[in-house]
């Protein structure tokens, strides 16, 4: 269904030109959101809903049903609306599970490259039905990392100084615009660690479950236990991770900080 709106709105018409623009809202002052967003939650919540009536249900559009049951769903029906809405292809769909507060299985599909990621707690990792794992990079000097900044909230986020210190240190950061399709890249090997502050639930539920089951880690920015509440995710092949935390802390604590180049200096 994303996939028909993208190529409606972006497919070249006969003057080269896209064929038509998707309408944009705004639910912030950079925060977009279009009619696939919602027609992709009402479909995906339909489903769930049809299937298991007794679950939670919590999805970025709206949708709060059965709190406090036992199931409990977290819906991203299309993460990466920027991208989306700019007809650039990196965008997805989401869909993390909990069983008494526990994340036990995640599925996340990006139709344009057709993949599908899935894990269950316990039982692996695969994409499109083969299995995957994290990389083997030992070191941060070698990594590719990923990273991404909030379309709410981007005032005050210190994310840029972690940016510019982690590039300085590594083969580069990259910020594609979806964060559960940068979750599914570290539980790949495509990324080997990737980090982001004010996260949802359903941005990150889906791809934690992927990196655990790839053999990755997953905590917050000093190392503690990942909750899904707490807005802080660091994700990475496991081998990485000490060295990446030990940046985090150098960064928080403002030592060893390059400054921020002046623009044309
Ligand atoms: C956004 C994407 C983006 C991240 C933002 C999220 P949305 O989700 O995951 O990569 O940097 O923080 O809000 O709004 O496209 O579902
Ligand atoms: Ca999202
Ligand atoms: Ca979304």
């Amino acid at each position: 269904m994303l996939l028909t709106y993208f190529r409606g709105a972006w497919l070249a018409g006969d003057s080269g030109a896209p064929a038509a623009h998707i309408r944009i809202e705004y639910k912030g002052d950079v925060d977009l959101v279009t009619e696939a967003d919602r027609r992709s939650e009402e479909l995906i919540v339909g489903r769930i809903r049809e299937r298991w009536p007794g679950h939670g249900i919590l999805g970025e559009e709206g949708t709060r049903t059965q709190p406090g049951s036992e199931y409990q769903w977290y819906v991203d029906p299309l993460d990466g609306t920027t991208n989306f809405a700019h007809g650039y292809p990196v965008f997805c769909v989401s869909l993390g599970l909990a069983r008494s507060g526990e994340l036990i299985s995640g599925a996340i599909y990006d139709p344009t490259r057709d993949e599908l990621f899935a894990a269950e707690k316990g039982a692996g990792a695969w994409l499109n039905g083969n299995r995957i794992v994290v990389s083997p990079v030992k070191a941060l000097a070698e990594s590719l990392l990923g990273t991404g900044f909030p379309s709410k909230k981007r005032h005050n986020n210190p994310n840029i100084h972690f940016y510019q210190h982690l590039t300085l240190r590594s083969h580069g950061v990259r910020r594609a615009g979806s964060a559960a399709l940068d979750l599914a890249c570290v539980a790949c090997g495509r990324y080997d660690g990737f980090w982001e502050f004010n996260l949802n639930p359903w941005d990150t539920s889906a791809g934690v479950v992927l990196v655990r089951e790839a053999g990755g880690m997953v905590s917050d920015f000093s190392g503690g236990e990942f909750d899904i509440a707490s807005h802080e995710v660091c994700a990475s092949n496991g081998r990485i991770h000490p060295e990446l935390l030990r940046e985090f802390a150098r960064v928080f604590a403002g030592t060893d900080l390059e400054p921020l180049p002046k623009a044309g200096a």
